[in-house]
Formats: structure tokens, sequence, C-alpha cells
């Protein structure tokens, strides 16, 4: 989703706005530009597309000495992607980078319209711009023309300004959307997240909501919060993977150790919670938002099961505006990847305005979901560049699942040799997770039976129906084809009336949980001529094609090992549609807008 770089030094700022942007570019973006204001001379650059045609437009520009600057990656929401609708966006002398969405800005365009100003974009950012030069024409200060502007909008924002009015420095104001100042020595930068700083600022300060002003070289010292910047500089390389997203794959095994470092412990699971966590607590509820939602469904089939805890799975989205029921025995559990999902953090304050007691299951240390929840903890997957989320889930499943367990243990509902099971199973599911590279070539091969076809059914039972969504929404995404998770019970229900030859489904049969019942409902389907793919330890005669999981002793070895089949299996189709399997299109990493 949309990106912001911001820098105030001596540096050459085309390169370090154009550095910055491109560790945000896996987020997925449509359009970029930069606005550098440098001895008195404002320069704007904007292309749509990749970055190396802003690079290619502005090859010949450079800007030596002091100056500032601010640069933008946009992810369309109003108005098309277009060099006009990318942002900088600027008015007669000042220009303006922006993330999230101003609500009001219809309002406001008319109102200047009427006063003679001209839109050039569709977007509701140009508003902001236009209103900042208005209001400059009534108040005394630059400053005081800012905050007036901010006072106005309705929305979320996180917004860099800069004007010539005021050369020496950066008006930023953030509301609902990220937005961090870093610094180093003399030098201050802004970003969106924390990615394009590291490695560059020795300190950071998270900006909260409803923070705005100005920053320059003299009063950043004055900056509340400032700590020390934490993480290492992501790797950049594929390592020898065609995409990030196979490299996520294989790696899946490895960050899983990670994930539950410190917390399976010989005697039983220990997680960084106090331990009256789970008191008074009688039932979960869990709210989330595309794979982090299905990790979320999988956890109450574990929750419920193992921990013997009523738990409720809901979409972040239909949480907010649902006047949900809230209860003060109820814990309320957010699944982010990122940390910045708009509609999990705005579900997450909802819970937190409730008196609940939050809990974040996240990836980015940091990030806003973990700084608002009341307690966290961390997946440790990395950080994940492919779109199509895969490493993530895998932790996000395997701390939900120890969770699961952690919760039973402090309940007294779970007997000590059934911790010792479970123990067993989750390092026997780590190991699953590692790709077995003549599954991968199968899958190769296979693939090119499944490029056509009118749709795809994923079908499972019990946690294999959230890997059926998982696996559903792995393929659409990158491969641009039809695909839906259903339970394998629900199939007659309705969607059996699409099944013929030209019907792909995929089914999750595993041989520990509840496999006669999901071969029944294969077999329907195979009755009715749908072309099946079953994936499974057990050769089945209902299948057109099997792929032959290992032997495994219980269904979530079972489900681990499918999920690298399902993800393997989405990313060999896309691959031979000719896709871009890491930014695909319409998508971004990090949806920041509700
Ligand atoms: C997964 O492949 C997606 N790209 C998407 O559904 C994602 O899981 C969702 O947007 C939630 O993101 P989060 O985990 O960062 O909150």
């Amino acid at each position: 989703m949309c990106g912001i770089i911001g820098y105030i030094g001596n540096r050459e700022k085309k390169e370090i706005l154009l550095d910055g942007l491109k560790e945000l570019e896996y987020r997925g973006y449509d359009s970029a530009g930069i606005s550098i204001l440098s001895n008195n001379e404002l320069f704007t650059f904007k292309t749509t597309g990749k970055l190396i045609n802003l690079e290619t437009k502005c090859k010949d520009f450079t800007s030596n000495g002091f100056g500032i600057a601010i640069g933008h990656t946009r992810w369309a929401t109003h108005g098309k992607a277009t060099e006009i609708n990318a942002h900088p966006h600027s008015s007669e002398e000042s220009s303006i980078v922006h993330n999230g969405i101003i609500e009001n800005y219809l309002e406001i365009k008319n109102e200047l319209e009427n006063k003679g100003w001209t839109f050039l974009s569709q977007t509701d950012t140009e508003v902001i711009v236009h209103l900042f030069e208005e209001n400059l024409k009534s108040v005394e200060n630059p400053l005081s023309a800012f905050k007036k502007t901010i006072d106005r909008l309705n929305g979320s924002y996180a917004i860099l300004l800069i004007t010539k009015k005021a050369p020496d420095r950066i008006f930023y104001a953030k509301n609902g959307s990220p937005l961090l100042i870093g610094i180093n020595g003399d030098e201050v930068f802004f970003a969106s997240s924390s990615t394009p700083l590291i490695g560059l600022v020795k300190e950071v300060c998270y900006l909260e909501d409803g923070d705005n002003g100005y920053i320059n070289k003299d009063n950043f010292k004055t900056l509340k919060n400032v700590q020390p910047m934490n993480g290492e500089k992501i790797s950049s390389q594929k390592d020898g993977y065609r995409y990030f997203m196979e490299k996520e794959i294989y790696e899946q095994h490895r960050i899983l150790q990670d994930t539950i470092r410190g917390r399976i412990l010989n005697d039983g699971i220990s997680l960084e919670l106090p331990s009256n966590f789970i008191d008074n607590i009688n039932r979960i509820t869990i709210c989330a938002c595309g794979t982090s939602y299905h990790a979320g469904l999988s956890a109450k089939y574990l929750f419920e099961r193992e921990a013997k805890i009523k738990t409720n799975v809901i979409i972040a989205s239909e949480f907010r505006y649902s006047n949900p029921i809230m209860e003060k025995d109820e814990l309320f559990i957010v699944i982010s990847q990122s940390g910045e999902t708009a509609d999990t953090l705005e579900a997450l304050k909802l819970a937190n305005k409730n008196n609940l007691k939050t809990l974040a299951i996240c990836n980015v240390e940091n990030s806003s979901i973990v700084r608002e929840a009341k307690y966290s903890l961390l997946t440790r997957a990395g950080i994940e560049k492919g779109v199509a989320s895969t490493k993530a889930f895998s932790s996000q499943v395997m701390l939900l699942w120890i969770l699961g367990i952690y919760i039973a243990q402090n309940k007294n509902n779970i007997s000590k040799d059934s911790i010792q099971k479970q123990i067993k199973n989750m390092y026997n599911s780590l190991k699953a997770t590692k790709v077995n590279t003549k599954i991968h070539d199968r899958l190769k091969k296979l693939s090119k039976r499944y490029l056509h076809g009118h749709g795809f059914f994923f079908i499972g039972r019990d946690v294999f129906y959230p890997l059926a969504l998982e696996g559903a929404l792995k393929l659409k995404e990158i491969s641009y084809l039809h695909a839906e998770g259903y339970p394998g019970g629900e199939m007659k229900h309705g969607p059996i009336a699409l099944a013929d030859s030209e019907l792909f489904c995929v089914s999750l049969m595993p041989k520990h949980l509840l496999y006669e019942k999901i071969k029944n409902n294969t077999e329907e389907l195979s009755t009715r001529d749908a072309t099946i793919c079953v994936i499974s330890q057990e050769c089945s005669d209902v299948a057109d094609d099997v792929v032959l999981i290992d032997k495994y002793e219980s269904y979530m070895e079972e489900f681990f090992a499918m999920m690298i089949v399902v993800q393997i299996l989405a990313l060999e189709i896309a691959i031979r549609l000719g896709n871009d399997v890491d930014m695909p299109r319409n998508l971004a990493k990090s949806v920041t807008v509700e």
C-alpha cells in the first residue's frame, strides 16, 4: 500500500528518497513520485508503474547542499493509477504526500473551487495542499496554516508537506496511518514504516494519532518518546529462489524454530505473559483479515478442542460496524503480519475502549497494533516480502496452537501426558514444513494441468477448512484464477451444482482427522465428474491426481505438510501463467486504509 519517505539534510536527496521507496516497494504500489526543495526551488517528478520509471525520469537531476525532500509510492484509492494522480501533489509553492483517506475531501474541494482553486487530479489528497495555501492567506505563519488545515480533515492520514514559505522544515501530521521520524546526527528522516530507516538512523520516534507540527534541524531534539532504532537490514536477495514467496515457503521450517524458541519447554508451555493472564477469561474473540483471519479460524478449532474455551472468530472489517457485544470475561486477540492493517487496528482500538483484555499476535515489533494492544506475542517470522503471505501464516498458526495449549495448561484443562503429546506434535509439525523437493517437482509438473477450467474449490474439514480457505486465497491472489475454500460437508448444500470436468477440486484428506467424512465429500464431487486433486498421505481411487505427503502421526503434522503443498501449488500455477508472484496486480502487502 502507499509508502512515505521524507528527508532533511545535506545528502543527495534524490538517492535517499529512491532508496527508501525501494525498501517499501514490496508493499505494493502503482505509481510513485518525489519532491525536493533546495535553494528555494521545488522540483517534482512523478511516474506510473515501477520505481525504475521514476529513476529514469529524474536521472539527470541532482540536488547539492541542504534541502528537504518527500517521496511516495501510491496504491490507488481515489482516482486511477495515472501520473497526475501520483503523489506528491503540488500547489503554487508547496508539495504534499499522504497515506490514508480524507473522507470529507469533496466538501473541501467544492469550497476551494468556489474560491478559484483548480484541481488537476481526482485524488482526495490534492485538497490538502490547496487548503494549506488558501489558509496561508489568512494566518500569520505556515505552522498555523498547516494546523488549521489538519483541523479541517476527517479520515485517516499520514502527511508530509514542504513549502517554499518555510524551506528548512517538513510539516507532518498523523492520524490512523503510521508515520515515524528517524534521527541520525543532524539529519532527519521520515517514513511510513521502519523498514527504510533500518541502518540509516540511530533513533526513532513513532508518532501517535493526533501528532502534528514541523521538524527542522533545530527542533528535532525536542521530540518526545525517542527510542533506539532496532532491527537488521532485511535481505533484499532472493538467495537463488525465483521469487521471495518461494524463498519464504522454503524458510518456514527454520523460522518456526524461532517462533517456538523459549516457548516450548520440557515440562510445558511458557509464554511472555503474566502468570494471571488467563484468570477470569472464559471466552475468546479473534479478529483479523485475510490470511491472518484464516490462522484465527484454525485457532478456534484448537482452542475449543484443546483448551475447552469458547472462541469466536470475526473478520475485522465486519467487527467494527456491527455493534459487537463485548463481555468483561473475554480475551480479544488480533492477528496481523504487518501490525498496520487498518481494519484490525480499529477493531483493536474498539476492544480497548471497551476495556477488554487485548492480545496482539503480530510479526512486526513496534507496529501500530503491537503498540495499541495491552499484550503482544511476536511470531518472529522475519520480514515477509511476498505479498501472498506464507511464513507469516505458519508462524501464526504455530503460535496460536502454543497459546491454546498454554491456556489449557493454565486452566488445568489438560493432562501432563496430553501436553507432552502436543509438544511432540509441535516439534514434528515444524519438521513437516521442510519442503520435500520431490513433492515440489511433482507439483511443478502437475501445475500445467490446472491452468484453465472455470474454477477451483479447495475443500477440508475442521482445521483443514481454514487451510482450504488459505489455499484458495493463495491461488487467487497470485494466479488470478477463481478459487474458493469450502468445508467439505457444505458442498452438497449448493456449490456442487458447479461440478463438471472443468471444475477443479483440491481435497485436503488428512488420515488422522475425519478421513472417511472428507473422502465421502470428495467422492460426491468425483461422481459428478469434477477433476479431483487429492492431497493426502493415503492413495485415493476417487482422485484424478494425488499429491502424496510423507507419513505423519498427527493431524497437525498433516496440516503443516499440506500447507506447504497448497502454497507451492499456487506458486507453480502462477509462474506458469507468467504472473508477478511477489507483487500481484491490485494487491498491497500492508492494507492501511479501511
Ligand atoms: C495474504 O496473502 C494477504 N496478502 C492478505 O490477506 C493479508 O493476510 C491481510 O491483508 C492481513 O494482513 P496483516 O496480517 O498484515 O494484518
